[in-house]
């Protein structure tokens, strides 16, 4: 564990994590223990339920979860297990349910998780048993709340509130139009990703690599016009320069962009007119599916009259995070070299990748440095 420690070192002799925590399917396990089963993190985007009787099976690290949008309209999120022998309950996602009915031997739970039939359980044609009680035998529930359209889930159960967790952040953007924000009408963009998640938040939180790999970003939002972010729990970069294409309503004029890694698996980027996040979802050390959405201000948001700036915006986006990939794979390939060490930061440009190292080495158990 030694390896961690140099991660907590001052920046300009810090280490990055060791390769084997890109590389290694235990130190996927660790992970999940300690860094996705101890907080927060976004499981899903709620629009993807959107009617009452909508069911989404949320495979989240390899903890088989259940979402469910009730006749009352709310989320409610279970451990996809039956309570009977086990059966992973939905397998795929469903429209228009009222029940949740297990395949194996039928016992059927209501939308709230409550168990309702158990068919045949004291012999055939009686569906009581002596000493059997439904009340004791619902779906296991999870602790899940929403910010947006994010579906976040706290495997832990003692994790703060969500709202006291976003709050350092909902403070800094105080500025940007969140209230008003609202799932934009575009398709998702969904990539797959050969590396490990690490490198797409560690990429995403510096701008540094932005005149190589991103040319057309970087005329219309330089390098030179971007400044650090360093949160608790969140890093990233902002612009004071971003130039908007104008295409759709915007909340003012202030040319204001930042990017925020919401630490473990959200990449957000805040903009007067438009709003997005990406959400990981770490499949295999070596493997992570990124899904992204769209957000516009109301007027913009759905409207037929925007369809054209929305793909337009939607594709420009697509365009950018698609430049990333070549390197962050190329990040992951490198971490299987003997020679990686962890690498280094440059101490004025990768203060907001240090600061995410920083806080999964700490997760991760490192010791203070000597
Ligand atoms: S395992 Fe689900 S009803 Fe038996
Ligand atoms: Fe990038």
């Amino acid at each position: 564990m030694n390896d961690l420690a140099s991660v907590l070192r001052p920046i300009e002799t810090a280490r990055g994590l060791p390769g084997r925590c890109y590389t290694e399917a235990s130190a996927l396990d660790e992970e999940r223990r300690r860094i996705f089963g101890r907080g927060w993190f976004c499981i899903a985007f709620a629009s993807d339920l959107a009617a009452p009787g909508d069911l989404m099976p949320v495979d989240a690290m390899g903890t088989a979860l259940l979402l469910v949008r009730t006749g009352e309209g709310d989320i409610r999120c279970f451990h996809n297990v039956c309570r009977h022998r086990g059966v992973r309950l939905v397998d795929e996602p469903q429209r228009g349910r009222t029940a949740v009915r297990c395949p194996y031997h039928s016992w059927t739970y209501d939308l709230e998780g409550r168990l309702r039939a158990t068919p045949h359980i004291g012999g055939v044609g009686r569906h009581e048993a002596p000493g059997f009680c439904k009340g004791d035998r619902g779906l296991v529930p999870v602790r899940a709340a929403m910010w947006l359209d994010m579906v976040f889930a706290d495997l832990s159960g003692a994790a703060p509130a969500l709202e006291d967790w976003l709050a350092p952040l909902l403070a800094r953007w105080r500025h940007f139009p969140l209230a008003r924000y609202r799932p934009a009408d575009t398709e998702p963009i969904r990539l797959r990703l050969e590396a490990n998640w690490k490198l797409a938040v560690e990429n995403y939180c510096e701008a540094y690599h932005l005149p190589w790999i991103h040319p057309e970003l970087n005329r219309i939002s330089p390098l030179a016009d971007h400044y650090p972010i360093v949160g608790a729990a969140f890093s990233g970069q902002g612009s004071h320069c971003y130039a908007a294409r104008g295409e759709l309503p915007a909340a003012g004029d202030r040319p204001l962009a930042e990017y925020v890694a919401l630490y473990p698996n959200l990449l957000l980027g805040a903009h007067m007119d438009h709003f997005f996040a990406m959400r990981l979802d770490p499949l295999a050390p070596d493997l992570t599916a990124e899904d992204a959405r769209l957000w516009c201000l109301e007027a913009a948001a759905g409207a037929p009259a925007y369809a054209g700036a929305r793909d337009r915006l939607r594709a420009r986006w697509q365009d950018v995070f698609g430049e990333d990939v070549g390197v962050v794979e190329r990040m992951q390939q490198g971490r299987r070299s003997p020679a990686f060490d962890g690498g280094c930061f440059s101490p004025v440009m990768d203060g907001p990748s240090h600061a995410f190292h920083r806080w999964a080495a700490d997760r991760l158990g490192a010791p203070e440095p000597a």
